[in-house]
Formats: structure tokens, sequence, C-alpha cells
């Protein structure tokens, strides 16, 4: 979207049983399938939309919002059908698929090896976080959308979540195509996320489903927070299971090392001679198809014969409309670096 440019406002009726209802959301839906944000109400608050399976859409949802790092967000779609063509469902998954879904219930699963869902929107893990939400404008949207829609709340990075469409106005109005503005939507209170990823499931964000429904539906969560300050269990840096590259890298590089074979991670042109295997970020030094592409290159290089990885520095073009996203890129690059 053009900078300057403000959301299109999308009215519909919550129940969606008004004739220009169908229009709205067929808007909205084109709007998402060509790459733009849409936000837009579901039970719990209203989420920035952005096509998961568009590396520079789930770039663009970063860039939005301002957050200062890469979480990993979650997969929205409109039943369990099309959640199974993503991740990998056990016996548990299912049983809590069939208690809350549609609902405030998010699940962490393993993704499959043919999963379509951008590596940025599972900041590099080898999990998803998946749900179908409840409220009717949400379900219509994904099912005219068909695809896969990643929202994080529809707020500037700080902000409390929104749920109403002026909120969202307020923080995103100018930095996203379109808002669906269903009413009021809800409590402000985010869906509860439990992982299934690995072994024992563990509640990562209490939410709207309590954490003794879900024990109901499949034994003993393992205890991984307070909830009653709701203090993030795992937070984005600190998951355990946070995609580290196997290989030593060493950023800032703008030459060869004479005594190892590495590999780089380029950002821009020209770039330096004289390394093994060679993978750009982006040769134009665009910071939305650098974020889009982080994750998958990374892993890549990572799986070369060769000895390091070396990062060049990332430079941020005065006019880069998605100024600030380098800032999400670089933290993830250090703590890639940092020593294990
Ligand atoms: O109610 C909600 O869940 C709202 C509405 C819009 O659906 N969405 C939302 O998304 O709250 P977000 O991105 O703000 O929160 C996603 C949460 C974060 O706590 C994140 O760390 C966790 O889910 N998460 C997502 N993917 C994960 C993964 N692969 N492994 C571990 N945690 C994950
Ligand atoms: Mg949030």
């Amino acid at each position: 979207m053009p900078a300057g440019v403000t959301a299109v406002i999308l009215e519909v009726s919550p129940a969606l049983d008004r004739p220009a209802d169908g229009q709205a959301i067929a808007r909205a839906a084109a709007l998402l399938r060509a790459g733009e944000l849409v936000a837009f109400p579901t039970e719990t608050v209203y989420g920035l939309g952005g096509d998961a399976t568009n590396d520079d859409a789930v770039a663009a949802i970063f860039a939005a919002k301002g957050r200062p790092q890469f979480n990993p967000l979650i997969a929205h779609v409109a039943d369990l059908a099309t959640a199974e063509t993503l991740t990998v469902f056990d016996d548990r998954a299912r049983a809590l698929a069939a208690a809350f879904w549609p609902g405030p219930l998010t699940m962490v699963l393993p993704r499959r090896a043919d999963c379509p869902v951008s590596l940025l929107a599972s900041a590099g893990l080898d999990s998803l976080a998946i749900r179908v939400p409840a409220h009717p404008v949400a379900r219509a949207l994904l099912a005219e959308t068909d695809r896969p829609v990643c929202a994080p709340s529809a707020n500037l990075s700080g902000h409390v979540s929104p749920t109403t469409a002026a909120h969202v106005e307020a923080d995103l109005g100018t930095r996203i195509a379109a808002i669906v503005d269903g009413g009021f939507c809800g409590i402000g209170l985010e869906s509860t996320v439990v992982d299934l990823s690995d072994g024992a499931p563990a509640l990562l964000r209490p939410g709207g489903v309590t954490p003794a429904q879900v024990e109901a539906v499949i034994g003993a969560l393992s205890a991984t927070s307070d909830p009653l300050s709701g203090a993030p269990i795992k937070s984005p840096g600190q998951l355990s299971s946070h995609y580290a590259p196997r290989l030593p890298v060493r950023l800032d590089a703008t030459a060869p090392l004479a005594d190892r074979r590495e590999a780089l991670l380029a950002f821009g042109h020209p770039t330096p001679e004289g390394f093994a295997l060679v993978e750009n970020l982006s040769e134009a030094g665009n910071l939305r198809e650098a974020a889009g592409r982080l994750f998958a290159l990374l892993r890549r290089l990572d799986g070369a014969d060769v000895d390091g990885i070396a990062v060049m520095p990332i430079h941020v073009r005065p006019d880069d409309r998605d100024h600030g996203l380098e800032l999400a890129i670089i933290d993830r690059l250090r703590r890639a670096a940092a020593p294990r």
C-alpha cells in the first residue's frame, strides 16, 4: 500500500445478515490474496491479517506492528481439515480441536514437511501455532480467502490489544489496506496457547480457554507459567526450541576469512568474492524481502558443507518503507551468532 493512504473501512454486521456484508468480505479476501494486510474481528481481539503463505505479507505484519523481534505468529484457518494440511495432529490435538474449535484455543503443532506457511510465521521453528476462530466474520473471511491467515493482535507493539475497529484504526490506520469493522469483538483476552509440538503438553499463554478445561480433555499440562500474572512462559526470545543454526555465525562480514570455508548470507549488492556459497536476503537491499527470506536462507546455508555462515551488515536505505524491520532482523541474527 502506498505511504500516506489510510485503511479502507469495510463495515459488516457481526451476524453477516445484510446483503452488503458478502461484498465487504469478498473485498477483504481479495486484498488478503493480493498480499495486503487486513484487520478483522475474532472472538478474542481484532487480528492483523496477512496471507500466511506469502513471505512478503508476513514480513509486512511485523513491519506494521513495529515489533523489534520476530515472535512466531498464529495461522488462522477456517476448519480442522485445513489445519491438518498444515500441521501434524495426534490424538490429543484432535481431542482438543473437537472440544474447543472453533474457539479461543491455539495449538502449537509440528509443521508438515509440505507446510506452505512462511517459515517467518514460525520464526524459523519446526512448529506452527494454529487456530480456528469462532467469530462469524473471521470464519467467513477465512473461508473466502481460502488460505491460512497469520494474525497477531492488531495493535502497535507495546499497545493494548484492540476490541473495536476504532482501536485498530488509531494504531494501524495508515499502515494497512483495510479494516473489517464487525463492531466490538470480545473481551480483549487472547486465545489460550497450548504447545503439543514435542513431549508433554505445555501451556504457553493463558487465555479464553482455562487450563482446567484443557486438562479435562488431555490430562495434566506441564506447569510453565504463572496464570495469575499471565506472564509469558516461553517468551519469544526464550523459546527453548528457538531456531538456532548448527554452524557458527559471524556478523558484519565484509570479506572471507583466510582459514575458514564460509557460506555468505548477503544483503544488497555488490557482494564480496571468495565465499564457498552465497545466498542473498535481498539483492535490492529491501528489508521486507530480507525478513521474508531470513529463516529459509539461514536453514539452507546451515545445511551446506561449510565451516560457518558469514552475514553481511544490514544497511537500511533511508527511503525503505519498512524502516524499523531491520531491528527484528538484526535481533534474530545476533541470537544466531551468540555463543552456545
Ligand atoms: O486471540 C488470539 O490468539 C489473537 C487473535 C487475533 O487470534 N492472536 C494473537 O496472536 O494473540 P499473537 O501473535 O499476538 O500471539 C501468538 C502467541 C505468542 O505468544 C507466540 O509466542 C505464540 O503464540 N506462538 C506462536 N507460534 C508459536 C510457536 N511455533 N511456538 C511457540 N509459541 C508460539
Ligand atoms: Mg498481542
